[in-house]
This record gives C-alpha cells, sequence and structure tokens, in this order.
C-alpha cells in the first residue's frame, strides 16, 4: 500500500507485477494482437496520415519536426461498437482480458480510495455517477511500427490521460514509453506481463491534486514494433466530477490556503475541451471547465 501511495504521489505512475492476472492470458492478448496487426493493420499503415506527412517533410529537406502527427496505429475497443473479427481469437481473448482489467481497475482504485482516507468504494463509486456501474471502460489497441526517421516525430505526442485510472499493457522488449519527471524525461522499462497504471485527469481532481496526472509521451524507433494495449477506467459523460470534500476539508484542519484546488464540473465539457486541448499543458483545461 505505501509503495503505491509513493507511486501515486510522487510519479503518477507505478508498474504492478502479482496484479493476478493469469500469465496464460497475458500471452494470448501478446498473440492475438500482434496476430491482428499483421492480417488487419499493417497494409493500412503502409498509406496512413503519419507516413504521407513524414514523407512529404523528408521531400522538404527543411529540418523542421512533425509536431501534429503520431507515429501510432489504434483502435479503441469498448463494449458496444463493433470488433475486429477477422483474427482467429482476437475478440474472445480481448473480451476476457478486458473483464480481468476492469476488476484489477476496480482493485487498484480501492487501494488508492485507502491510501487516500477516503471510504473504500468513493472512487469507484464517483466514476460511475454515484450508482450503478456505467463507468465508461476503453481499451486502446496501439501498434507503434518502425519509424524510419524516428528523429523528426513521436510516437504519441506527450500529454496526460483525461480520464480516472488507465492499466497499460505494453510491449516486453521494445521501450519507447517517457514520463515527465522532476524535468526530466524518464523511460518506463519493459517488464514482461507488468501492468503499467497511472492516474488521470479526474484522479488529480478527485484527489485534490494529492495525485497529479502526469505528463507523458511514446518516443518512435528504428526498429521493432511496439504494442502497448492501454484501458481506461473513466466517468460516463454526464458525471459530475469535484475535489472529495473529506480531502478538502483536510486541507483546511492543517490551514492550509489551498482549499479547494479543482473545480466542480460535468465530466463529458471536460471531455469537449479536452478533445481541442490534449497536446498543451493540463491547467488551463481545469480553467476552462471550471467557466462552463
Ligand atoms: C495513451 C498512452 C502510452 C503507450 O494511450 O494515452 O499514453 O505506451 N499510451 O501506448
Ligand atoms: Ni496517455
Amino acid at each position: 500500500m505505501a509503495r503505491i501511495a509513493n507511486g501515486c504521489e510522487e510519479w503518477g505512475f507505478f508498474q504492478l507485477v502479482n496484479h493476478g492476472i493469469p500469465e496464460e492470458l497475458l500471452e494470448r492478448v501478446k498473440k492475438v494482437c500482434s496476430e491482428f496487426y499483421k492480417l488487419e493493420r499493417e497494409e493500412g499503415f503502409k498509406d496512413s496520415r503519419p507516413i504521407r506527412l513524414l514523407n512529404e517533410l523528408v521531400e522538404k529537406k527543411s529540418g523542421e519536426k512533425l509536431e501534429n502527427v503520431d507515429w501510432e496505429d489504434v483502435i479503441t475497443l469498448v463494449d458496444d461498437n463493433e470488433w475486429p473479427s477477422k483474427t482467429p481469437g482476437f475478440k474472445e481473448t480481448m473480451a476476457e482480458y478486458r473483464k480481468e482489467l476492469k476488476k484489477l481497475a476496480e482493485k487498484v482504485m480501492e487501494v488508492m480510495d485507502e491510501n487516500l482516507g477516503l471510504p473504500k468504494g468513493y472512487i469507484k463509486k464517483a466514476f460511475n455517477d454515484g450508482e450503478g456501474d456505467n463507468a465508461f471502460f476503453g481499451t486502446k489497441v496501439s501498434h507503434y511500427p518502425p519509424c524510419p526517421h524516428s528523429e523528426l516525430l513521436n510516437g504519441l505526442r506527450a500529454h496526460t490521460d483525461a480520464g480516472g485510472v488507465i492499466l497499460l499493457f505494453q510491449d516486453d522488449k521494445v521501450k519507447g514509453l517517457q514520463i515527465l519527471k522532476d524535468g526530466e524525461w524518464i523511460d518506463v522499462q519493459p517488464l514482461p506481463n507488468s501492468i503499467v497504471i497511472n492516474t488521470g485527469d479526474q484522479i488529480e481532481v478527485l484527489s485534490n491534486g494529492k495525485y497529479k496526472s502526469v505528463l507523458h509521451r511514446v518516443m518512435t524507433s528504428p526498429d521493432g514494433n511496439r504494442r502497448s494495449i492501454a484501458s481506461f477506467y473513466n466517468p460516463p459523460l454526464k458525471a459530475t466530477i469535484a475535489p472529495a470534500p473529506q480531502l478538502v476539508e483536510k486541507a483546511n484542519q492543517d490551514d492550509l490556503e489551498i482549499v479547494q484546488a479543482y473545480p466542480k464540473f460535468v465530466f463529458g465539457d471536460y471531455m469537449s475541451v479536452y478533445a481541442e486541448q490534449k497536446f498543451l499543458p493540463k491547467e488551463p483545461r481545469f480553467h476552462a471547465v471550471g467557466a462552463m
């Protein structure tokens, strides 16, 4: 618990081992995702926007970098969209994986509840609009193919995550994910079959800033196709999000100047702001949604 608290407070990221997800399932996930990329995505990436823009830039020989595109192939799985069906076992395996990961997210949120001194189930309830089971749980299946000019663009530009808790199953070998810590970019070293957890903007708000959502990015590399599968446990768009009163009161008792550091807002409004400002600093997003 203490180590998780330290990860949340000091880093915004930590790697979870002994998470209880069967190794056998993780092995199958790796297999079907790699097959899925080969069979259903690789060809399409060859005439994708990042390839076109990179080729244009290289022809121009201007020495500029590409600042407005990511070298990433991505699809997002949620319960009610249509899933790719050509790759044998993909749908079934990913459905099983998502079920496990959602349970793990809820377990991790309970640890955060306790570490923050909140009642057990507080965060889950906040992300389920107070009751029921309507959190938004999505899974991004991403690949970062080898890039012939990795100095000219990122795999994914620096950003913080908009939502709640993010659980990332990254490649065993090909690194690329970096987080910003005290002004320096630090590699998140691949640790086979671990799950990388990070806290998004809504956890920052709920915790009244005790847990920050941290800037991260993915670098490209000239060799190796990096696979990463990010699952996010977010509130539904209609949920109201605000700092937990317990954490605001605590600040009061300790005579701190900052009482409530974040506004109260509707998550859907936050997402409208985020859609426009994902790759910009996060603070203005909190101001903008607070003024809505
Ligand atoms: C993201 C993200 C990191 C990765 O999807 O928001 O940061 O390693 N992904 O793919
Ligand atoms: Ni991210």
